[in-house]
């Protein structure tokens, strides 16, 4: 087990004030970040119980009655380490609006439809490779109040745990292609032109399933200098 995290990490990762970001201004520290060691239970403790994962929850369109409206999407890839190994047994949990770009949050009042069928929340454990998968609804754009006309690309959030608390990574899926990238300024909050693209999940045609779904694929590294950016806080 890793008993120390690579410092490289934190440049993968957007500056926590991101004005464009409005939010940014009133929650970013204002003095330097004090660099703790991690504690040993930090890097041993458990982060979370395998058995309380289910063996459907990966599959966000059979939480209900009915299927949910919207294109059938599969979601898949790796979870990687600073040392591209894969992370065995990682915790991957998902949450997204509908495909009307609509989530089931009281503070959400975007005036798109809720799908009765829809919650919008999943996980799973990966596998001894670090592989995982989900089934979901691809996700609708929505509108976030930031400033005049602002709208979020399609997105799917991501929290992933390794071995280690320290290894917790949240982040957001995006989809290829997206017309709204050079407007948003969450996603562009990462600056680096490259650390962006490892935030954009590619089209995967070799594994969608003929008359059923698209697939995407989307790898995540959790620490290193190739690390997949944390979500702007
Ligand atoms: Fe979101």
């Amino acid at each position: 087990m890793t008993l120390t995290y690579p410092i490289e990490s934190l440049k993968a990762h957007p500056a926590r004030l991101s004005p464009d970001y409005r939010s940014t201004i009133k929650r970013s520290p204002q003095k330097p970040l004090v660099i703790m060691r991690h504690t040993l239970s930090e890097l041993t403790g458990p982060v979370y119980g395998h058995e309380t994962v289910r063996e459907h929850d990966h599959d966000l369109t059979i939480q209900h009655k009915g299927e949910p409206l919207g294109e059938r999407i599969i979601v898949h890839g790796h979870v990687f380490d600073e040392d591209d190994r894969g992370v065995p047994n990682a915790l991957v949990e998902l949450w997204q609006a509908n495909a009307c770009g609509r989530y089931i949050h009281a503070v959400d009042q975007h005036p798109a439809p809720l799908d009765p069928n829809f919650t919008g929340a999943g996980r799973t454990q990966a596998d001894s490779q670090g592989y995982y998968k989900f089934v979901t609804i691809k996700p609708g754009a929505y509108p976030w109040g930031n400033h005049h006309n602002a709208w979020r690309p399609a997105h799917i959030h991501f929290s992933v745990f390794g071995h280690a608390f320290v290894s917790r990574l949240v982040t957001q899926m995006y989809f290829p292609g997206d017309p709204l990238f050079p407007f948003d300024p969450i996603f562009n909050s990462v600056t680096d032109e490259k650390a962006r693209a490892r935030m954009i999940s590619s089209f995967d045609l070799e594994n969608t399933k003929p008359e059923w779904a698209l697939c995407y694929r989307f790898n995540i590294v959790l620490r290193g200098k190739n690390a997949t950016p944390m979500e702007t806080k």
